[in-house]
């Protein structure tokens, strides 16, 4: 289904991030192990203070933007509209960003949503030029027919589930479900003349057996993402994998301990960035979000895996080049 949008994102707007993250929170599912707090992992509710984080994170989004998107503008000269990106999971915390960040950059996406209806909540009316919708769920391999990717460029891919039993494993959309059945589809489907497939993971992937990780793997996230990861790696699609530490900032559609501590919102913006799997901290969902964006351009990402954590202080903001030493500085890390 092709859902047209009729007006467009001028910049990263208040009320456009005041829209994304008019989500619903869940109610607590399960006590997080304090010792669990750097596994990243998505666990339990926002339930407290979500208006006061909102308007933290609106002022986070808007201050990075404002800080750095005209010098990113100027010194990108690949941030065309000859991409047409494909953002699958955009109705999630990471997913949001993403897609308020390519709108406000002007590069034309398509969103693959399992309820196309979000959307039009999520990011308000849009050209149908600048931001396509299509419904489709990872987990069956028909919705992922050749005309979702009629055109696509590159795909950002920032699906997932709760690690632990809740609502949002409805319909059997569980871990291995999501994370590995419908990452080896998604793989299955792409077209050979893809030029990036960015996807999020997360740290401890490779290492699910050993604690605590193992606990953040009862059911098995960890294994699972690590399958559809690997999966990746196997084919010949040019991808990026970017393991992401403990996700803090919101929007908060995540059951997360995040949720219930608050975020630092805006302030975790200097990023460290590394190859393998050794890092146990945490990373803003802006910091992500931005790193798929950024990794989409450059060449020596390519088929690379990377982890990330954000902590305090100022970082790239959205200077591609500040990324570009970032990523490269990643391999000797
Ligand atoms: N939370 C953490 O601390 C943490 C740490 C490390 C890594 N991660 C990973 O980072 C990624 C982004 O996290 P997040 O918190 O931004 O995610 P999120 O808010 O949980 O969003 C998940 C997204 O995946 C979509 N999705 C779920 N099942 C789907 C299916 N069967 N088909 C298509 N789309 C489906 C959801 O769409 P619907 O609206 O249809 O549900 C939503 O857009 C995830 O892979 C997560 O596991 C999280």
């Amino acid at each position: 289904m092709a859902l047209s949008l009729s007006a467009r994102l001028p910049s990263c707007s208040s009320s456009v991030f005041e829209k994304a993250h008019k989500v619903t929170t869940q109610p607590p599912i399960l006590p997080f192990p304090s010792n669990l707090a750097a596994c990243g992992c998505t666990l339990l509710p926002a339930s407290m203070g979500v208006a006061r984080r909102r308007r933290q994170v609106v002022g986070a989004v808007e201050e990075q933007h404002n800080q750095t998107s005209v010098l990113a503008q100027k010194q990108s000269p690949s941030y065309s509209s000859s991409k047409l990106v494909l953002v699958i999971g955009a109705s999630g915390g990471v997913g949001q960003l993403v897609v308020a960040s390519l709108l406000s950059r002007n590069i034309k996406t398509r969103l693959l949503l399992r309820d196309p209806s979000k959307a039009i909540s999520l990011f308000g009316l849009q050209d149908e030029n600048t931001l396509e919708v299509r419904e489709g769920d990872t987990r069956n391999q028909n919705d992922l027919d050749p005309t979702i990717f009629d055109g696509v460029t590159h795909i950002i891919c920032c699906t997932g589930t709760t690690a632990f039993p809740s609502k949002r494993w409805d319909g059997d959309n569980t871990p291995e479900r999501v994370d590995w059945e419908g990452i080896r589809n998604l793989v299955l489907a792409l077209p050979p003349t893809l030029e990036r497939l960015v996807l999020v993971s997360s740290i401890g992937v490779t290492k699910y057996n050993v604690l605590p990780w193992s606990i953040m793997n009862l059911f098995g996230v960890l294994k699972f993402k690590k399958m559809g990861e690997d999966f990746v790696r196997s084919s010949v699609v040019p991808f990026t994998i970017i393991r992401a530490g403990r996700l803090t900032d919101g929007p908060y559609t995540s059951y997360d301990l995040n949720t219930l501590l608050k975020a630092t919102a805006g302030k975790r913006r200097a990023v460290i960035l590394s190859q393998g799997d050794k890092l146990v901290g945490e990373v803003s969902r802006l910091v992500v979000a931005e790193a798929c964006i950024q990794a989409l351009d450059l060449e020596c990402t390519k088929r690379k895996i990377y982890e990330i954590n954000s902590v305090e202080g100022d970082g790239p903001g959205s200077v591609p080049e500040k990324w570009r030493e970032l990523f490269e500085s990643a391999e000797t890390n």
